[in-house]
């Protein structure tokens, strides 16, 4: 990206950040939106018809961000509603299953599975991980006439791989099933197009690779599956209201509005509105493509630098599988906040006091690059990791 690009983004001149994957940096233009959107409300109250005029410019820049219509895209507060909207909007029957690969989800796209088998009586289908990958060919084994969804995530929040997102869809449909996609982690950072991989639905949240809020996201649905979905919540933004005010209530017979619109609900989060307004100008005119391409050119030079040095890159050598995130240890030990290996809790201790962001996920250390990263700040961790090898003398 030109330098430009990296301007926008104070907190980047400020550390080292490779923690987009927990959230973001946010950018100037965001910045200014919100404390645009303050000032109106501060001075003017605001008024309702250009609020919701700022509801549809973003959902018609959610959707070009993913290939969608615009009908297809439901504003939500975060992945987990966008998840849990769908999912329980489905027809379930008892007997009927989903299939999931446990091991690489975020835990939000674990409970409601199971909070559906308590209230509906499906069968989970937990497929094991393969060695950090997604399973493709076990979850496709592990699919019947009785699967309804097959869930997966584009990239895992650890280690951050990427999935064939495609592949699986086209197995879930020979099955008859549909495929949701947790999308947390790529829209911003991957191009993405709903249609070519051939996905139902979709759900993403703002905080991360989108530069925008926390409370803010969407879920796409295919007009032609969400046109027969009976939405589990509904509230007036959900309704056809035939032209009518908003607050006027018809008796009778519900008419949900139109494809994935039905799954809005009440007033908006305004607020993260606005920022994604912003956030969404400045993605769309990069150009996602050309984001990713930068995000992998950074990634492949971190994984590579950090392999010489000794250290266990999960993955091994950069490839198909690495996007924005390289993590390091053995996945899958620890939790959240440490790895089971000493070495690696080391390690982090010492890019912490090097003042290198980064988090450690499903026990590995994982760095994750944003838009606003170079060159610079990859060759500045490899020295601080290098520098930790020697001194510690790590694999010698
Ligand atoms: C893959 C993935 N799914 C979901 C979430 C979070 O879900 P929510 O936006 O509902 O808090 C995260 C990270 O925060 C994530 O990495």
């Amino acid at each position: 990206m030109n330098p430009e690009v990296r301007s926008l983004f104070p907190g980047a001149r400020q550390q080292v950040y490779f923690d987009v994957a927990a959230r973001g940096l946010v950018p100037d233009p965001v910045r200014e939106a919100v404390e645009a959107h303050l000032h109106l409300r501060q001075t003017r109250g605001g008024d309702k018809d250009t609020l919701r005029a700022g509801v549809e410019r973003a959902r018609a820049g959610f959707a070009r961000l993913v290939n969608a219509a615009p009908d297809e895209v439901a504003l939500t507060k975060n992945v987990s509603e966008g998840l849990n909207l769908f999912a329980a909007s489905l027809p379930w029957e008892p007997g009927d299953n989903v299939v999931v690969c446990p091991a690489l989800e975020h835990p939000n796209n674990i409970y409601l599975w199971y909070n559906l088998r308590a209230r509906r009586g499906i069968e989970v289908r937990a497929v094991p991980a393969r060695e950090g990958h997604l399973p493709i060919a076990a979850m496709a084994a592990a699919m019947d006439d009785r699967t309804r969804v097959v869930t997966l995530p584009s990239v895992s929040f650890a280690p951050g791989f990427v999935s064939d997102v495609a592949a699986v869809a086209g197995a879930a449909r020979e099955a008859g099933a549909l495929t949701l996609v947790d999308a947390a982690q790529s829209i911003g950072a991957l191009r993405t197009d709903v249609r070519a991989l051939g996905v139902d639905a979709l759900a993403v949240a703002t905080q991360k690779c989108m530069l925008g809020l926390y409370g803010t996201g969407f879920l796409y649905v295919r007009r032609e599956v969400a046109d027969r979905l009976l939405p589990i919540h509904v509230a007036r933004y959900g309704i056809d209201l035939d032209g009518a005010h908003e607050t006027a209530f018809s008796e009778g017979e519900l008419r949900y509005r139109p494809g994935a619109l039905r799954f809005d609900l009440g007033n908006y989060n305004y607020l993260g509105v606005a920022a994604a307004g912003a956030a969404l100008d400045l993605l769309l005119g990069w150009d996602v493509e050309a984001v990713e391409t930068h995000l992998r050119g950074l990634a492949t030079r971190l994984a590579a630098g950090l392999l010489e040095q000794g250290l266990p890159v999960a993955g091994g050598p950069p490839g198909p599988h690495l996007a924005h995130i390289v993590s390091v240890g053995q996945s899958g030990g620890g939790r959240h906040y440490t790895a089971e290996d000493p070495a690696m809790n080391a390690l982090h201790a010492h890019l912490v006091a090097e003042g290198i962001q980064h988090s450690i996920r499903s026990g590995v250390l994982r760095f994750s690059v944003g838009v606003y990263n170079d060159a610079r700040d990859v060759d500045r961790l490899l020295a601080a990791t290098g520098a930790w090898v020697r001194e510690a003398g790590y694999g010698g």
